[in-house]
């Protein structure tokens, strides 16, 4: 399917990188599941948030995760089967365009997925509508510093490209006028350090390579070659002049957010 070809190459090594699974857990954490509770994973890839989720709602509840690449929603049923988890399943679908019934989730997780979405304002009102009044809505995005990625999409603004990743919702404030104009009421908002470890000089540029046709890389991925080559080239000095011992520094922070729909 069209928009997938980045997941579906990473697909079987996306959960070496642990930092999903964290993010993933901080979302689940803030979601105030309890037994029974029926919960919609937007964007679940390999099914990391819905895995965990339907290990805390017990078997009278349900959870169902959406992605729109087979490879990943692949892993994540590999993943489901192995773990004889029976309260969770998976489709194939896009998180802006769901045909679910209005009203009919307790809960909706999107872990480091929102900015991924081409509309994400209107993909909230979308969610917020599948809510049943009462019900939550959790989700994490980028905010600063965020590792290499922002190295990245530094370098790229000085060329004159943006990324579009990079502000959506990297402050509270911005969360909270996410929510509310999604027509949530605002339950929690907080920044966290979601990972901090180091990175190699070599893994940083190979993870810019690797990510050039990521989604949110699109507007990179789409340059000129000679474009691209200078950006590569000047993020690669960038990274050069802050390494110690052949290292750079990757702390990744993230805004967490949780609405609520409120009762008519
Ligand atoms: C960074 S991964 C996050 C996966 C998972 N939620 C996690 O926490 O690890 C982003 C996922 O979003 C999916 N995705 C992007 N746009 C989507 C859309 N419109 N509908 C459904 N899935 C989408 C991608 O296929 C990918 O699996």
């Amino acid at each position: 399917m069209a928009g997938t070809a980045h997941f579906d190459r990473r697909a079987a090594r996306y959960d070496r990188d642990g930092a999903h699974h964290r993010v993933a857990s901080l979302v689940v954490a803030s979601a105030e599941l309890v037994d029974g509770c029926r919960v919609l994973d937007v964007a679940t890839g390999t099914g990391f948030a819905a895995l965990e989720a339907a290990g805390r709602i017990g078997p009278s509840g349900e959870v169902i995760g959406v992605d729109l690449s087979e490879a990943m929603l692949g892993e994540a049923r590999r993943k489901a089967q192995e773990a004889r988890a029976a309260n969770v399943r998976f489709a194939q679908g896009d998180a802006e365009r769901l045909s679910f019934s209005p009203a009919s989730f307790d809960r909706i997780l999107c872990s480091s997925a929102l900015a991924l979405m081409t509309d994400a304002p209107r993909a909230l009102r979308h969610w917020r509508d599948l809510l049943k009044p009462g019900g939550l809505l959790a989700f994490d995005a980028p905010s600063t510093p965020f590792g290499f990625s922002e190295r990245a999409a530094a370098a790229a603004a000085r060329h004159g490209i943006r990324l579009g990743f990079s502000d959506l919702a990297d402050t509270p404030d911005k969360c909270r006028a996410l929510l509310e104009g999604a027509a949530l009421d605002v339950v929690s908002v907080r920044k966290a350090i979601a990972a901090s470890g180091p990175l190699a000089l070599d893994r940083a540029v190979a993870m810019f390579d690797e990510r050039i046709d990521h989604p949110a890389w699109r507007a990179l991925g789409e340059a000129p070659p000679a474009l691209r080559a200078a950006i590569r080239a000047d993020y690669i000095r960038d990274l050069a002049a802050a390494a110690v011992d052949g290292r750079v520094a990757n702390e990744i922070a993230l805004c967490f957010a949780v609405g609520r729909r409120p009762a008519p």
